[in-house]
């Protein structure tokens, strides 16, 4: 029997309209799933949310000092040289990159933690730093950790595509210090330990006394706010005063409407049944999702029957990256894509397919944050800033103006303003920020 491709195609669309759309309902559930886990999470319950205490509070601004922060992120390693005016700016003063290679990624934890000394070490030899004098050193380590201190935390499991043997359930600080060591660059001292979302939150609210919220929306996802330490009913902490950054590990919320796409993305992932959420909104996996999709389709002759396929072919071979072309200019994507000569149509659902996965993206990072926010502020009566990093965030076209909408239909009458703003290197600023703050707590 001969297929109507067009119909076929159009019922085809209208489905995955539907698998991907947040409704209102859908956003609502996720806010009030997210209050029951967090709650859950901080009493030490079982929980989607980990709500990962950090140790350090609010900084005041007037920290002041250069500090040396090593940002191990999703796919880089930075060192940095951060200098604090004790005014509320935070300026870069050196910088290198170094791409992780997968072998480091996949391999043995001495290798991960050599190769981060070693980054240390090469920065070190560029720098002109006063060897004799002891350098503080802040790892930002962007993985979920369990903390007793702002110096120490054990990683509790590996996150994106990081899969190292013997570093789980081990205290990185341990690891990194004893890797200076074996490099023998003993001028250094490891005086904190953050994640990237704390980092962010601490740079966004360094600047800015209002913010007090991060989020990263890159290669992962997560968020961290600032707490009452009287709610955090964990390691002795709820009979401390004041206030102390959670770590959330929202990446790993797992009551959403998920459909067949993102459950084989999930079966075929290094981590099955965690990160679910990350798996459905960070910019490591939107393009395969998209891709999974197109697969589909292709399967079913519903796309690009005549034209060249290969570059759906290869998992992960989409990237975000190539989702942002297709969304800021078609043309380049598809001559890249070697798609050019492919039916409009064809063309068009794939524009319509991109648009479905990162619009869905956009819809629950906004919720989460919605989430967030409500649990801090119920009527959100208050302003808040939060401060985001991350390249979806960044660069896709259009991507903060859906979280906006989404935070907007969440957001009751009365509401205060809510700002979100980008803090571009927040987590290496930051971490430099939690050194200083650890610094000052030793004199
Ligand atoms: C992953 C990590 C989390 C980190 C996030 C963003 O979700 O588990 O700790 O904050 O990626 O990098």
């Amino acid at each position: 029997m001969k297929i109507d491709i067009p119909t076929e195609r159009n019922h085809f669309l209208s489905r995955l309209n539907r698998d991907f759309t947040v409704s209102s309902s859908d956003a609502r559930n996720i806010v009030s799933h997210f209050h029951r886990d967090m709650e859950r999470g901080l009493r030490g319950k079982r929980s989607s949310l980990a709500m990962l205490p950090s140790f350090v509070g609010r900084p005041r601004g007037n920290e002041k000092g250069k500090f040396i922060a090593l940002d191990l992120g999703g796919t880089n390693c930075r060192v940095l040289e951060v200098d604090l005016d004790g005014r509320r700016t935070a300026s870069i003063t050196a910088a290198s990159r170094f791409a992780i290679p997968r072998e480091v990624m996949r391999g043995d934890g001495t290798w991960l933690f050599d190769f981060l000394a070693g980054c240390l070490l090469s920065f070190f030899q560029e720098l002109p730093v006063d060897k004799r004098r002891e350098q503080v050193l802040a790892f930002t380590f962007s993985f979920p950790l369990a903390q007793r201190s702002i110096a120490s935390g054990t990683l509790i499991r590996w996150t994106k595509r990081f899969k190292t043997s013997g570093v789980e359930g081990s205290d990185v600080a341990v690891l990194l210090s004893e890797a200076m060591e074996r490099r023998g660059i003993g001028f250094i001292r490891l005086a904190a330990l953050t994640n990237d979302t704390v980092g962010t939150l601490l740079a966004g609210c360094y600047a800015d006394p209002a913010c007090d919220m991060g989020v990263i929306l890159g290669t992962g996802t997560n968020a961290c706010y600032l707490e009452r330490s009287a709610r955090i009913h964990r390691a002795g902490l709820a009979s401390r005063p004041g206030e102390m950054i959670v770590n959330l590990e929202w990446g790993n919320f797992n009551r959403l409407k998920t459909n067949r796409y993102d459950d084989a993305l999930d079966a075929a992932s290094l981590n099955p049944g965690w990160q679910r959420l990350e798996k459905m909104v960070s910019a490591l996996h939107l393009g395969e999702i998209t891709r999974l999709v197109i697969r589909e389709m292709m399967e079913q002759g519903l796309l690009f029957r005549e034209a060249g396929q290969s570059v759906f072919s290869e998992p992960y071979g989409l990237t975000a990256e190539d989702l942002s072309l297709l969304a800021l200019d078609r043309k380049a994507f598809f001559t890249r894509a070697c798609l050019a000569d492919a039916a409009e149509t064809d063309r068009d659902a794939v524009f319509e397919i991109g648009r479905l996965v990162t619009d869905r993206s956009a819809r629950i990072a906004g919720a989460a944050i919605a989430a967030v926010l409500t649990w801090m502020d119920p009527d959100l009566k208050a302003g808040h800033t939060v401060a985001v990093d991350g390249s979806l965030f960044e660069k896709y076209p259009g991507y903060q103006a859906r979280i906006m909408d989404a935070l907007g239909s969440l957001r009751g009458e009365g509401a205060a303003e809510i700002k979100l703003v980008l803090t571009r290197d927040g987590s290496g600023i930051g971490s430099a920020i939690a050194g200083a703050v650890a610094a000052a707590a030793k004199r």
